[in-house]
């Protein structure tokens, strides 16, 4: 099979650039080539030392801008009818909107639907990746890597388990949860690109019987992903912490259920001390950072820097519906402000690393995505730089790629997008574009 030549300026991470400003940990590539045999990127080199022979099919994107495809770390596909829903915090929204949303996902056809509506939605945001959460239903999650598979793409999704504190029909037990997730282990983990994620709610909704249960799973199937939430909300870590009083934190009931290890990531992260923080460090756990969802919820504002100091690892997160935007650009924007409200600049080479290869080093995939090295799939996006007349007359006065992503994040959503690949084949444009 032939190679496909991407024409284009690339901008990637090779390693984490940290919190200093500078470019270390950054690859540029003006005017490059990036070479694609079955999918994986073969090189990356300067276009004017490409040799065109037949076999190299060229694809002209000169003047736009390359990043690896966005990985997005802590996401909600049910609550696409969610997403924007006025008046309350955390804990009353799970009930107002949440809930009754999450219901329709008992409906296959309703999922196969909003399935299909989500993944186009990320596509068209430059999504390639995501580490996703269905519903308490199997069928939910059928539907989900059914959509996922069809597409090509890599994806991590599980089932919510979910055994008190929920309405009836949303309820499973520690049993048939732990039945049913392995079930889906076998159907789905592993298949084409997917990846199963061991998904307990988070502990208020959950049993310490049915923990323990999630628990056994993740030993039984060790490179399987687990994904929660903690310490997003003050009610929250107060409500925890009142139905586990053995625990000394919140981040502690999944300590101590055995659900902190090397693919865990847990979404939000506010409310942790540093002494948590260090434990998330030392088990190889990640933080999901979801400034969208922090701001709008009202849920407070995640400390980078601690987390950074603790050695914890982060990813950044859309957390849709509970999130504002399915763009990981306009999510880098919210990141970048809730850093600024605790005294921190976070330089443009950090955002794009948290938009994509620390996202990959979060979910322990960095050896596949996340960044343009050779062996990695062939994921990325094409930020146009006329896109709008603000990001054309911005993009005019930058001073190099990386303050262009920096006017692309501040600026830019769904309409930067020129062209999403996946594994190095463009991906058809939705019939209908939206933000
Ligand atoms: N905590 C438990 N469930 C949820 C959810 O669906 N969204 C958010 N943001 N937090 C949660
Ligand atoms: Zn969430």
């Amino acid at each position: 099979m032939g190679v496909t030549a991407i024409l284009a300026d690339f901008l990637h991470c090779t390693a984490d650039p940290g919190l200093a400003a500078g470019g270390d940990g950054v690859e540029i590539v003006r005017d490059g080539a990036l070479l694609v045999r079955d999918g994986r990127i073969e090189r990356l080199l300067p276009a004017r030392a490409l040799e065109a022979g037949p076999d190299v099919a060229i694809d002209d994107w000169r003047g736009h801008l390359a990043v690896p495809g966005f990985i997005d770390t802590h996401v909600h596909y049910p609550q696409v009818d969610v997403v924007a829903s006025y008046g309350a915090q955390l804990l009353d929204w799970l009930e107002r909107y949440t809930f009754p949303a999450e219901r329709r996902f008992a409906d296959r056809a309703y999922a196969d639907a909003a399935a299909a509506f989500f993944l186009d939605r990320l596509l068209e945001n430059g999504t390639t990746t995501a580490a996703v959460y269905c519903t308490v239903h199997p069928q939910s999650v059928d539907a989900f890597f059914t959509a996922a598979l069809r597409r090509g793409l890599r994806m991590i999704a599980g089932k919510l388990l979910m055994d008190r504190n929920c309405p009836d029909d949303l309820r499973d037990s520690a049993r048939t949860g732990y039945d049913d997730s392995r079930a889906l282990v076998e159907r789905w983990h592993g298949r084409g690109r997917l990846g199963y994620a061991i998904t307990p709610r988070f502990a208020p909704t959950s049993t310490p019987e049915q923990l323990a249960l999630a628990a056994q799973l993740a030993r039984e199937v060790p490179d399987a992903w687990i994904q929660s939430h903690v310490a997003e909300n003050r009610d929250e870590v107060d409500w925890a912490r009142s139905l586990f009083p053995e625990a000394a934190s919140y981040l502690d009931i999944y300590d101590r259920a055995g659900l902190l290890r090397d693919r865990a990531v847990y979404g939000h992260c506010i409310w942790l001390d540093d002494a948590d923080r260090r434990r998330m460090a030392q088990r190889g756990a990640a933080a999901a950072f979801c400034p969208t969802s922090n701001l709008f919820l009202g849920s407070g504002l995640y400390d980078l820097a601690a987390a950074r100091a603790a050695g914890m690892r982060t990813g950044l997160a859309t957390d849709i519906g509970g999130g504002t935007s399915y763009s990981m650009l306009a999510t880098l924007a919210e990141a970048y402000k809730v850093q600024q409200l605790q005294g921190v600049s976070v330089p443009p080479a950090q955002s794009l690393y948290l938009a994509t290869l620390g996202g990959a080093v979060a979910l322990g995939l960095a050896d596949r995505i996340g960044s343009f090295r050779p062996g990695r799939e062939a994921d990325l996006v094409l930020l146009d730089r006329n896109a709008t007349p603000a990001l054309a007359r911005r993009t005019a006065a930058s001073a190099d790629a990386l303050d262009d992503f920096f006017a692309f994040m501040m600026l830019g959503d769904a309409r930067a997008v020129a062209a999403t690949y996946v594994l190095g084949s463009r991906v058809a444009a939705p019939a209908a574009a939206s933000g």
